[in-house]
């Protein structure tokens, strides 16, 4: 098979990165992660990149020159995906219509409820019975483009933001390599 190149934008831990890598892996899986950016030199994260040798580059795309320095880059890899996993800065209007429906984002809660931040806190407050995870098309608007898929769980009496945050995660490792086949077919 012939496998697209992706990459993959992260600013924290990367947990969903290393489970992507691992998909990537697999004969089968559409895409190949060629690039990995950050906003945050130190994510940890990069770990993960490191180890299975990616090429990985930190940029301001807020910054012009940088963002442009970016774009060139994700061209010349010929970049035909970009996976927004755990990426908390919001992309450029102009970034986002260059690669117009070629970004996903993976949100930890059932979208259209709780979008932005402190998801776990809101879903809490609200008593919700259910919570989980969503992938969807990157748009201009936060948190808010065409909904690929979702997955959830009943929450628990005894759950917390840690522990629902374990939870959705969980379900995030499996339903950001579904989406993305379900994207590439
Ligand atoms: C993930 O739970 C992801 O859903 C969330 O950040 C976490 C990153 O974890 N993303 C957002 O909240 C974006 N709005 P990771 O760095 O370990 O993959």
């Amino acid at each position: 098979m012939v496998k697209r190149k992706s990459c993959i934008f992260i600013s924290g831990s990367g947990t969903n990165l290393k489970a992507l890598i691992k998909s990537s892996k697999n004969y089968n899986f559409p895409i190949d992660i060629s690039f990995v950016i950050t906003n945050n030199k130190n994510a940890n994260g990069l770990q993960f990149a490191k180890l299975h040798k990616i090429p990985f580059k930190t940029f301001n795309l807020n910054n012009y020159r940088e963002k442009e320095k970016a774009l060139n880059q994700l061209r010349k890899k010929k970049i035909k995906l970009i996976c927004l996993a755990g990426y908390m800065k919001i992309l450029p209007k102009d970034f986002i219509q260059k690669f117009n429906g070629k970004i996903i984002n993976i949100h930890p809660s059932l979208l259209p409820k709780f979008k932005g931040l402190n998801t776990f806190e809101k879903v809490l407050i609200k008593k919700e019975k259910k919570t989980g995870c969503t992938v969807h098309f990157v748009t201009d608007k936060l948190d808010d483009g065409k909904i690929i898929l979702k997955k959830f769980f009943y929450i628990d009496k005894e759950d917390n933001i840690q522990s629902l945050k374990k939870k959705t995660q969980k379900l995030e490792y499996n339903a950001f390599s579904e989406a993305i086949i379900k994207v590439m077919k």
